[in-house]
């Protein structure tokens, strides 16, 4: 469910999709006949690696994240998989490398992105990815109902590292449900995954 990265590192683990998730991508990109996707967010890999199993042979994800240890602890799993040329791993913050993706004129050429990081930069990757997805395609925000606490007042109890990003990530919520450049769906799968369809 790709919880926020403050947790002990005996949680860790919880960083990673759930496994429903898991599938639940996997299968939205076999009907979309996926191709040419983008990650913001490897962590160890795991929706990396249902990526990229549920990609082509030919296909490609670009998948960015500044920690390369995490990725080379998934990384055996991906080679047993036989899916590491599918990967292109790009050790880095994700905005610079959306800038330089805009300016080797990738626009409009990916199928589906995911996002599974900083919330406090979704909404700077929003309008950097709607340039990079085709119109028709489809960019997944991870993380969007935040625990429920999306839904609780600001006076409800909640623990204070999920209080900390409450506001931000309801705040992603409203400009997502109120863009219209996107149609989007919001599950309650996971921790919330919100699909948006580039529709312009
Ligand atoms: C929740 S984990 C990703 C989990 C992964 N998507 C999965 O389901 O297996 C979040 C990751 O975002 C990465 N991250 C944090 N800030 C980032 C940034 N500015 N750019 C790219 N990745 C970032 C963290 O290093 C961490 O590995």
């Amino acid at each position: 469910m790709a919880l926020f990265c403050e947790v002990k590192p005996s949680r860790r683990s919880l960083m990673g999709v759930p496994r429903d998730e898991g599938q639940f991508l996997s299968m939205l990109l076999k009907i979309m006949n996926a191709k040419k996707t983008m990650e913001i967010g490897v962590f160890t890999g795991y929706s990396l690696l249902t990526t990229a199993l549920a990609l082509p042979e030919d296909g490609k994800v670009i998948a960015i994240d500044p920690d390369k240890d995490a990725y080379e602890v998934g990384l055996p799993f991906i080679k047993k998989a036989g899916v590491e040329h599918k990967i292109q791993f790009i050790q880095s913050q994700a905005l610079p490398v959306l800038e330089k993706l805009l300016n080797e004129k990738e626009e409009g050429t990916f199928d589906f992105i995911f996002i599974d990081a900083d919330k406090e930069n979704y909404l700077k990757y929003h309008e950097i990815v709607l340039k990079l997805v085709k119109v028709g395609g489809v960019v997944g925000y991870d993380n969007t109902l935040w625990f429920g606490t999306v839904a609780l007042s600001e006076d409800d109890p909640m623990p204070p590292g999920l209080k900390a990003l409450r506001g931000v990530v309801r705040e992603i919520n409203t400009f997502l449900a109120n863009d219209p450049r996107i149609e989007m769906s919001q599950l309650s799968i996971g921790d919330g995954l919100t699909l948006c369809r580039r529709l312009y």
